[in-house]
């Protein structure tokens, strides 16, 4: 476990500059994935160099692929993985360590689940708190076996087999790696594997199948539900990919421009999957003046340079069906809500319960000891009264090993009448490293406590 590394951040003038923040912590770890059982080589540009993605990078060679990072003219980094071809990944000789992303570990429980060999599968201390049942149950429908803790957390065994037989499944909950999960297991099961979901999650899994040549269908059900079907056992062969700037980093930044007079910035490349957008149609809701420039499609995903200035903000209501669409943004919009005029309601947040940590106490917690009047709903919402301005500050948060509790706090401090601190900014590099430095670099000041 990293050591503690405790940051406060203190009000700043205007944030200023043009900058490209990492990839796409979700498409980089499917490009490994995917790349591994592709025949021939995947060239990935852009690929999110955070510690969640490398812990799969490691966890794919492990099971037999080649994963190289070079660097190109400019110094950045280019990953080459040379596949095995589906079906032939190897028995790992080491437990698969997953470190603290429940994303790297469902998805590869999907996948090796379809392979006739056995794995053990740990996390760290967030990660093997987790609910994995959710992947395990429709597995075990298709006929993996699965020997672990009770209640389903990880460690965790595999015994995967290339005889699963495909299922038909609904998803009980809006989750894009429940989905995935099954999608990756039934690439390696003969016939047809569907997973209906009433609420459209991300995509990228699907839309990155089709890249490396699978056949993925989807159908709109007469219930207005989605199916989605791999086609098992397709030959997929190794592409390039561009890995677009994660949208879900970009809020940071964005949010933080939002809060402080007199910001300009610049934030180049940004996914704009219409099923990740939704802290974005929400912040302009508010009254925020963000500019979606250049869109364009960069290897099957559409992306474009967001140019954000300082916005007056007000209170919303963020209706339950936008949340798979913004999933993992409530902690930062909960942050420009604390300094918006008037209440914003958010509905629907109880996955955000099984989360890094549980993000809505955390969040809720946070809040108030910043000095910002909050509720949580009996129905899983948040109400966060706005100041107006920004909130006292003037605490220190716990961050309990999340990341973007972690960042969203760090945003609120620059926004506030005294610092904020952050018990431990060491896991903010699982999905966004570099970003002290990328945002004291805009104007920010961030610093160790
Ligand atoms: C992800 C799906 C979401 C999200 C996570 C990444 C993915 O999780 O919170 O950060 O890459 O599929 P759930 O599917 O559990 O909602």
């Amino acid at each position: 476990m990293p050591q503690a590394k405790p940051l406060r951040s203190t009000t700043t003038g205007a944030l200023k500059g043009a900058i490209r923040v990492p990839g796409d912590k979700s498409i980089s770890h499917r490009s490994l994935m995917l790349g591994a059982v592709a025949v021939g080589e995947t060239v990935i540009h852009g690929l999110l160099e955070g510690e969640d993605v490398l812990h799969t990078a490691a966890a794919m060679r492990l099971l037999g692929a080649e994963a190289e990072r070079e660097s190109n003219a400019a110094g950045a980094g280019v990953w080459r993985v040379r596949g095995v071809g589906l079906g032939a990944l190897r028995e790992p000789a080491q437990v698969l360590d997953m470190g603290n992303s429940g994303t790297a570990a469902r998805l590869l429980i999907g996948l090796v689940a379809a392979h006739p060999i056995t794995c053990v599968f740990t996390g760290d201390d967030s990660l093997n708190k987790r609910p994995m049942a959710r992947v395990t149950k429709p597995l075990e429908e298709m006929g993996a076996r699965f020997v672990g803790r009770s209640g389903g957390r990880l460690p965790l065994t595999v015994v995967g087999s290339d005889q699963l037989v495909p299922i038909t499944y609904r998803l009980p909950v809006a989750s894009a790696q429940v989905k995935s999960a099954i999608i990756l297991a039934g690439l390696n099961t003969a016939g047809a594997t569907t997973v209906i979901e009433a609420e459209p999650t991300r995509d990228h899994t699907e839309l990155m199948l089709r890249h490396f040549g699978a056949t993925v269908t989807t159908e709109r059900l007469e219930d207005g539900a989605l199916a989605v079907t791999v086609i098992g056992q397709p030959e997929l062969t190794g592409r390039t990919i561009h890995v677009p700037a994660d949208p879900s980093s970009a809020a940071f930044p964005a949010v933080a421009a939002l809060l402080r007079p007199g910001s300009e910035l610049v934030l180049n490349d940004v996914g704009m999957n219409p099923r990740r957008t939704g802290l974005y149609d929400t912040l302009v809701e508010m009254g925020a003046d963000i500019a979606f420039e250049n869109r364009r499609d960069q290897a099957g995903e559409p992306v474009a340079d967001l140019r954000v200035r300082h916005s007056r903000l007000k209170g919303v209501v963020v209706p339950a069906d936008r949340a798979p669409s913004m999933i993992d943004e409530y902690p930062v919009l909960a942050a420009a809500a604390a300094c918006a005029e008037g209440t914003t309601v958010m509905l629907g947040l109880k996955e955000l319960r099984v989360k890094e940590s549980d993000r809505l106490a955390m969040v809720a917690e946070g809040l108030t000891r910043c000095g910002v009047s909050v509720e949580v709903g009996a129905d899983d919402s948040l109400t966060v009264h706005g100041t107006g301005k920004g909130p006292k500050g003037g605490a220190t948060v716990a961050t309990a090993m999340d990341h973007r509790i972690a960042m969203s706090f760090l945003v609120l401090g620059m926004a506030s009448e005294q610092p904020v601190s952050v018990d431990d900014g060491a896991f903010i590099d699982t999905s966004f490293p570099g970003f002290v430095g990328l945002m004291n670099g805009l104007g920010a000041a961030i610093v160790e406590a």
